[in-house]
């Protein structure tokens, strides 16, 4: 077996990165932060922990990249289509006759998360309504969103998730409807109409803090509370709540759930949670 961190040599790491930069990851979840600072010892080649933070105070560039490989950017078109199917009812039951949907993307990682969202708008025959923001703590995933350019892989991999959304609709859509194929680097580019729409920007959760001057008809902030620790989970779900208007709508990854108090102030569809409104608070 290879060098596994003790938990004092990752509460020295984080402290060290605190100390040095803006990024705190005091309150993520001990258990993966753990194996993710195993993994970068053993690829990078560094006897422990110490030789890991005498490299990250000298060399601020390899500290980024340190940062970017903790956090994890796993991401899909269409993750979990039964969310997606389900979120595209509550939309047709809550805010068909909104003027404008707003809508944050926490977590974004590379955009598929939004740029899912733009099609499924744009099925539905809302496109020009919505306003989407993404947020990402790693500016290089936040390039990628921007650009809109995705390997045949990440979209071919997934062809069935498209397909389980595609079903739903009686004119049959089809994945050509949403990219253009660059047939030099056979990537597959988000089709202009959409990615003149979403504004990027990079946004640590941790902090927060409100940056994007709006309040949301839906959050997004799926499969990112998973690495942090019940504590900031719960400040989070408290900060969403705030900052979703009434009968918005926070949807979580698959295996995240608001527990306690807070569970309370939301009624449960799915991963999708629904901000009740103050006078049916204690329902
Ligand atoms: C596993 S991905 C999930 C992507 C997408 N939401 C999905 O479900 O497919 C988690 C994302 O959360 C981001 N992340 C981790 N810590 C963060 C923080 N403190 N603030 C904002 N984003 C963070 C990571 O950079 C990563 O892109």
């Amino acid at each position: 077996m290879g060098y596994i961190p003790t938990y004092e040599e990752v509460r020295l790491f984080v402290e060290a990165v605190r100390s040095i930069s803006d990024y705190d990851f005091s309150s993520y979840s001990i258990k993966s932060f753990t194996r993710r600072l195993e993994k970068i010892i053993s690829d990078y080649h560094f006897a422990n922990v110490k030789e890991l933070i005498i490299k990250i105070v000298s060399d601020k560039v390899f500290l980024e990249k340190i940062v970017r490989e903790i956090t994890v950017n796993t991401t899909e078109f269409f993750r979990d289509p039964d969310v997606w199917i389900r979120l595209r009812e509550l939309i047709v039951q809550y805010m068909l006759d909104y003027e404008n949907i707003t809508i944050w993307s926490s977590g974004c990682s590379n955009g598929q998360e939004v740029y899912s969202m733009l099609f499924l708008m744009d099925m539905m025959g809302l496109l020009d309504r919505v306003k989407i923001f993404g947020t990402d703590i790693n500016s290089k995933v936040l390039e990628v969103a921007i650009k809109g350019e995705y390997r045949e892989k990440d979209i071919m991999e997934y062809k069935e998730n498209f397909e389980a959304i595609f079903e739903k609709f009686s004119f049959k859509p089809h994945i050509e409807d949403f990219f253009d194929l660059d047939p030099r680097t056979s990537k597959y580019i988000v089709k202009e109409k959409y990615r003149k729409i979403p504004y990027f920007t990079k946004h640590d959760l941790v902090k927060q803090i409100n940056i994007l001057g709006t309040n949301f008809d839906i959050i997004m902030c799926r499969n990112v509370l998973i690495y942090f620790d019940p504590d900031l989970q719960n400040q989070l779900f408290k900060f969403f709540y705030d900052e979703l208007n009434e009968n918005g709508f926070l949807v979580l990854g698959k295996h995240e759930s608001i527990l306690g108090e807070m569970g309370t102030r939301f009624r449960r569809e799915n991963s999708i949670y629904i901000k009740k409104s103050i006078n049916k608070l204690y329902w």
